[in-house]
């Protein structure tokens, strides 16, 4: 009965939290993962005789330097407060800039509690959702069915659990105290955190709307070849969990593209995809979107923005950020986009990686409001979400195919131009340039691409590859994936947003016979594109010292 146990928390007087104002904007999401599959070529994958290389997802290898963010010394200022209910306002869609005409903001209450974990005394599994039994996929369908006849001004009920995700991604919400600077809980490292206490109450609703307490949400195993299509519970059309809006394109048996690419190898996108993990620091006063880190920009954007139903106006609902949590499908995909942060955590080999906790004192005590399972609503911080077994879930145990996947580079010589006589650049197509290291051979480095400049409003994404010599760039099979930059539309004050995205090269020079040289060949390659994207400047710099860059970080 653990899960219905009173929660044990403190009653505070409200006034926790300074006020906000109101109205905003901005969502992304931004992908980088990619997982992927070659599938849409080659028909195995769903059947699990995979070509391992397909498989992969972004943690496998590139651990590397971690996230910069855990190294980074924490600046001088204050965690995002939690915002203030009755200051919510209008939301936008992000893809198109218009305001919403549905109105996000939950039920307003003068009475919040401190959060506290409670005791677990039984962990809850969550199951892998290709694998569940018929009895668990009645029983899911149940506690969603029982949701959504909850009133509607139940902050509990479907379509108020839903509204959160539009409310604190499109721009209802200020920052407390900070005038109009808009809240937003993507492309940050609040990524994560946010995520997982959005899903642990929602968890905790469907179990208490069932009575079992044990109830878990599944996972969309879209990391594993046999987890690469949409998860069949979700599309009988009978379920409760059924959602209409969805791309019919890619219904199973379509393979998922993690990368947004059809063709890259995915094993090399995923392993690529683990530096800079967790997205950049959002404190109080910063601009929203300060940066995403790359599971967030990789599998987790390719996936929203390809189950969403391009025959609605604005890829509803999986494929905008206020209507994605009206799928069900959204609470399984992010099932395994949190499973991936603990995987991060505490399954990946550590000795690329020497610091992976954020020790920072504004990402600990960055706070959240939810409504719990008893219409309560409540405080939480990031610094109790860091640990899934002390919230009292964990996830079932699957092969991670992509874990050991090393790619394999054949270096060739090259005549492509300097990358000084390119930028800026305006990224109209395929371009290919040589960059210099910073020290010959095996350097630890990383790739610095600066002031991308791109239209805020409209799906944008590159890929970057690394001595790649072909010509023809679906064939990058042969260069070295290194990574992403993709954003999903959003409203932003400005319409451009800059920024600048940092990958790391090392793990990929092990790969590749780079010998002594003192220049890598680096190939942009646009494939989703805007109105175009302009890149400032390109330069390869040193890796910070890890050691350094670890001590710097206070411990706690
Ligand atoms: Cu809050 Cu997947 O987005």
């Amino acid at each position: 009965m653990a899960s219905l146990l009173p929660c044990t928390s403190t009653t505070t007087p409200r006034p926790l939290f300074p006020k906000p104002s109101h109205f905003i904007a901005e969502a992304k999401c931004t992908p980088r993962l990619r997982v992927s599959c070659q599938s849409q070529n080659n028909s195995q994958n769903v059947e699990g005789k995979v070509d391992r290389r397909n498989v992969l997802f972004g943690l496998g290898a590139g651990l590397s330097a971690a996230n910069l963010v855990s190294t980074q010394a924490p600046a001088s200022a204050n965690p995002v407060q939690p915002p203030v209910l009755d200051k919510c306002g209008v939301a936008t869609n992000l893809n198109t800039g218009e305001q919403l005409d549905i109105n996000c903001c939950p039920p307003v209450t003068d009475r919040i509690i401190d959060y506290r974990l409670p005791p677990v005394f039984q962990m809850k599994v969550r199951p892998s959702a290709h694998r569940v039994s018929p009895e668990y996929i009645f029983k899911y369908n149940m506690a969603i069915d029982r949701m959504k006849r909850l009133p509607k001004d139940d902050p509990r009920s479907f379509m108020q659990q839903a509204n959160i995700h539009c409310a604190y991604c499109n721009g209802a919400y200020d920052q407390p105290g900070q005038g109009n600077l808009d809240l937003q809980v993507h492309n940050s490292w609040l990524f994560f955190p946010f995520h997982r206490w959005y899903l642990y109450f929602y968890e905790r609703i469907l179990g208490k709307l069932i009575g079992d307490p044990t109830f878990a949400l599944p996972f969309w195993n879209w990391d594993n070849p046999k987890g690469m299509t949409i998860p069949p519970m979700f599309v009988d059309p009978k379920a409760a969990i059924y959602d209409p809006k969805r791309n019919q394109a890619n219904l199973p048996p379509a393979v998922i593209d993690l990368g947004s690419t059809g063709n890259t190898d995915p094993l090399q996108v995923v392993n690529a995809d683990v530096f800079d993990f967790m997205g950049q620091p959002y404190r109080e006063g910063t601009a929203v979107n300060p940066g995403p880190g790359s599971s967030e920009r990789g599998s987790h954007t390719a996936v929203h923005v390809w189950v969403g139903d391009p025959r609605e106006k604005s890829g509803e609902n999986l494929g905008n950020f206020y209507s994605a949590g009206r799928d069900p499908l959204f609470y399984c995909h992010h099932g395994n986009v949190d499973r991936m942060w603990t995987l991060w955590q505490y399954f990946l080999p550590s000795n690329k990686v020497p610091e992976k906790r954020i020790t920072d004192p504004d990402f600990l005590n960055a706070a959240f409001v939810f409504y719990d399972e008893n219409a309560q609503l409540v405080r939480v911080t990031v610094k109790d979400c860091l640990d899934n077994l002390r919230m009292g879930y964990d996830y079932e145990r699957i092969d991670l195919p992509w874990l050991d996947y090393r790619a394999r580079i054949i270096r060739t010589s090259s005549t492509a131009p300097l990358a000084s006589t390119l930028f800026p650049l305006k990224l109209e197509g395929v371009v290919r340039f040589q960059v210099p290291k910073t020290k010959k051979g095996k350097a630890d480095e990383l790739l610095v691409l600066e002031n991308i400049t791109v239209d805020a409003t409209k799906f944008l994404k590159f890929d970057v590859f690394v001595n790649d010599e072909d010509d023809n760039a679906s064939e990058l099979d042969k260069a070295a994936y290194a990574g992403t930059y993709a954003q999903v539309p959003h409203k932003a004050e400005k319409k451009t947003g800059t920024s600048t995205i940092r990958l790391k090269l090392t793990d990929l020079y092990d790969d590749m016979d780079i010998g002594d040289d003192d220049t890598i060949v680096v190939t942009l390659v646009p494939r989703h594109q805007g109105p175009g994207v302009t890149i400032g400047g390109i330069k390869i710099i040193e890796a910070p010292p890890k050691a350094a860059a670890a001590a710097a970080a206070p411990s706690s």
